[in-house]
């Protein structure tokens, strides 16, 4: 298989290392020279122990065209649809495009969807934890129905964009990238959408149907002349009438990142502890003692997963939780919530 990742940097990186376990040929492809180098002489060795010399470095002009299995689009959200535009036009077997899929403002999200379908291209989005193993389990057991009849769900993704900025030495600070602008895909609620995606996931897992309307608070900062969400606080229901909450913010410290369902039965916990190498399900119910399952994994091993969920998707044709719909499902809640904070109101999210 042949995959090109058009974005050197953070993420970039991880795929073309998970990608390359898998024995995929990889191409990177960078508007920025320097980043390219960088991925070569630092991020990559760092990471990994040595730079893998069967990686391709090409610049935009004299990146390879067509022919590949996989193009992955792992730059800054407001250049990921017309970037992905470009790849179906191109011809590729199937497209995962970084999270969040495109900003607030939706652009151009209807007229990639209608190009996905023409093309028939298979797009996935790259919401890494609703392809954990843990995560896998726990919307399994919930199904099972391990705590009866789901009540409420609750999410969360709070971390200090510390650690984000400390795998991008290069950047001064948050207002430097698109981090630091909601309008870019930034803040709290762009860059932290694996909380919401996880909880549309894990709401659809147990029948109660999309996200139908929100009402959102939010912490507005600016920084120069960008301004960005440090928290985000969602209040959901779903078109079932179940309700729930999502919260995800970028001032968290130690991080705090995972799900807490309540059922009629009991309460189920997921943490996703990466500082600890380990995701976590613990299930209470009334009258006996919690059950802890550990699943043991590293950042590393998150990338391998997705990877692999999403290779094996592509060959069996199997639906994921990475499916565009799904990703298309969250930037329209992202987008009434950023409406429902402009006019201070419960907003409806399109069905
Ligand atoms: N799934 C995850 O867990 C995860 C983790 C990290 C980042 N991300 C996502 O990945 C995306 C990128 O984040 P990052 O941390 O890697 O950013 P980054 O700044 O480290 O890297 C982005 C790279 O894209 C390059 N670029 C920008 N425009 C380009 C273009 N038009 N053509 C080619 N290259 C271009 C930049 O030069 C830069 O090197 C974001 O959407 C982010 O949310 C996802």
């Amino acid at each position: 298989m042949r995959a090109k990742i058009i974005g050197a940097g953070s993420i970039g990186n991880h795929l073309a290392r998970a990608l390359r376990s898998h024995d995929v040929a990889v191409d990177l492809v960078d508007t920025d020279p320097a980043a390219l180098a960088r991925a070569r002489d630092e991020i990559y060795p760092a990471r990994y122990g040595a730079w893998d010399d069967a990686i391709g470095l090409h610049l935009p002009d004299d990146a390879p065209r067509g022919d590949y299995d996989l193009v992955v689009i792992g730059t800054p959200p407001d250049s990921h649809l017309p970037l992905a535009m470009v790849a179906l036009d191109e011809g590729c077997g199937a497209l995962l495009v970084e999270k969040p899929l495109t900003t607030p403002d939706l652009a151009g999200l209807e007229a990639f969807v209608v190009a996905a379908e023409s093309e028939g291209t298979r797009v996935f989005v790259g919401f890494t934890h609703g392809v954990a193993d843990a995560t896998s389990a726990f919307v399994a057991r919930l199904q099972e129905g391990a705590i009866g009849e789901v009540l409420t769900i609750d999410t969360e993704t709070r971390e200090h964009w510390g650690g984000i900025l400390a795998a991008h030495p290069w950047l001064p600070g948050p207002e430097a990238s698109y981090l630091g602008s909601w309008r870019r895909g930034g803040g709290a609620l762009g860059e932290h959408s694996h909380g919401l995606h996880l909880w549309q996931q894990l709401a659809r897992a147990v029948g109660a149907g999309e996200v139908s309307s929100v009402a959102a608070t939010m912490d507005l900062q600016r920084i120069g002349d960008v301004e960005h969400d440090r928290i985000a606080l969602l209040d959901l229901t779903t078109s079932s009438g179940l309700v729930g909450r999502c919260v995800q913010d970028v001032v968290t410290r130690p991080p705090s990142k995972g799900a807490r369902v309540t059922g009629t039965d009991g309460v189920m916990e997921l943490r996703f502890e990466r500082e600890r190498e380990r995701d976590v399900i613990v299930t209470s119910r009334s009258g006996s003692d919690p059950q802890v399952d550990v699943f043991p994994t590293t950042r590393t091993d998150d990338f391998g997963r997705e990877v692999a969920h999403v290779l094996d998707a592509i060959t069996t044709g199997r639906p994921s939780p990475l499916d565009l719909a799904h990703g298309v499902a969250t930037m329209h809640v992202i987008a009434a919530a950023f409406a429902s904070v402009a006019d201070g109101v419960r907003t409806e999210v399109p069905a």
